[in-house]
């Protein structure tokens, strides 16, 4: 069967939502789907190892979405390329539109496992995952999220390694991974991550990551940078009608506009209520669902 690539048929600047554990959950991205839905959805991480394990079921739960999210993609770590390819198959049968595999996550439970950040400095291992990972998830575009480098910038050795596997985009949290989110990105790094891209005349899309509060600053830092697109994080922190009219947002005195637009106080308090309902529902579905 062949399935389409939902990332090139994207207008650019793609603008993401980032994956964000314990944030972008099931209720929150229907919430941000319904108010102001960015161009791509991601789960939070889900470990590829723990879905194939005694414990699956309340993982599973992590991978509930609706079709309101579309395009939605599965993120999931490993550092052992058969779960991956297995955990592939199962994200392929979930019906999700791409995978998304983490090397960029530098929580320390996560990289004793080899996975996250870990596998910058193991690109042979690294490479490995994403081939078990196309392979399971057959046909599903398969995307990575990770960052600069490990203790230092590595992107011009890092990201050839990366592209020679030909995943369908890449983004780059553009920070290294000693750096966590303690200093500025560094934009210019994306910058030049495009034109080793295009060097190399990879037909992959890059991403750039960190830092970037509005639609606006997204859209300035897409042209600075030539990205396919820009993934934001943490500005949606209390602010679910980020992505609204990111399209419209063309000239600047509509960007002014909608900086200055802040939602009703009722909408604010709506909002908030089908957020807790919504929560509730999936906790629900989801005991329901484990006890049957
Ligand atoms: C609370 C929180 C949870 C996160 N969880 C994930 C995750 O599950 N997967 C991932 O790839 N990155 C995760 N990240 C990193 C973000 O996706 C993003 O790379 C980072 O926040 C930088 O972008 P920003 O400056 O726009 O927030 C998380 C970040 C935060 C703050």
């Amino acid at each position: 069967m062949v399935t389409e690539n939902f990332w090139r048929r994207l207008k650019r600047p793609i603008m993401a939502q980032a994956p964000m554990a314990n944030v972008t959950d099931a209720a929150f991205r229907r919430i941000i789907a319904k108010y102001g839905k960015p161009d791509v959805l991601f789960t939070e991480f889900v470990s590829a190892d723990g879905l194939l394990s005694e414990g699956r079921e309340a993982l599973l739960a992590e991978l509930i979405y609706s079709g309101s999210e579309r395009p939605i993609v599965a993120q999931l770590f490993s550092g052992n390329p058969e779960k991956m390819f297995e955990a592939g198959m199962l994200v392929k049968k979930l019906g999700f539109d791409g995978l998304d595999i983490n090397m960029g996550c530098p929580d320390r439970s996560i990289e004793k496992s080899g996975a996250g950040a870990a596998l910058i400095k193991n690109p042979r291992l690294a490479r490995e995952i994403i081939r078990a990972g196309k392979e399971g998830a057959s046909g599903l575009p398969v995307s990575i999220k990770t960052r600069l480098g490990y203790n230092r910038d590595e992107l011009e050795a890092w990201l050839p390694e990366l592209l020679e596997e030909r995943p369908a985009a890449i983004t780059i949290h553009a920070r290294t991974r000693k750096e966590m989110s303690k200093v500025p990105a560094h934009w210019d790094r994306v910058k030049h991550a495009v034109e080793m891209r295009d060097a190399l005349k990879s037909q992959t899309l890059i991403l750039g990551n960190g830092d970037v509060m509005s639609i606006a600053e997204a859209k300035e830092k897409a042209e600075e940078t030539e990205a396919d697109g820009i993934m934001l994080g943490r500005a949606i922190f209390g602010n679910p009608w980020l992505f609204a009219n990111s399209r419209e947002l063309a000239n600047e005195s509509v960007q002014k506009l909608m900086r200055n637009r802040l939602p009703k106080f009722s909408e604010i308090t709506t909002t908030y209520l089908t957020h807790t309902y919504k929560l509730e529902n999936v906790r629900m579905f989801f005991q329901f669902a484990s006890a049957s």
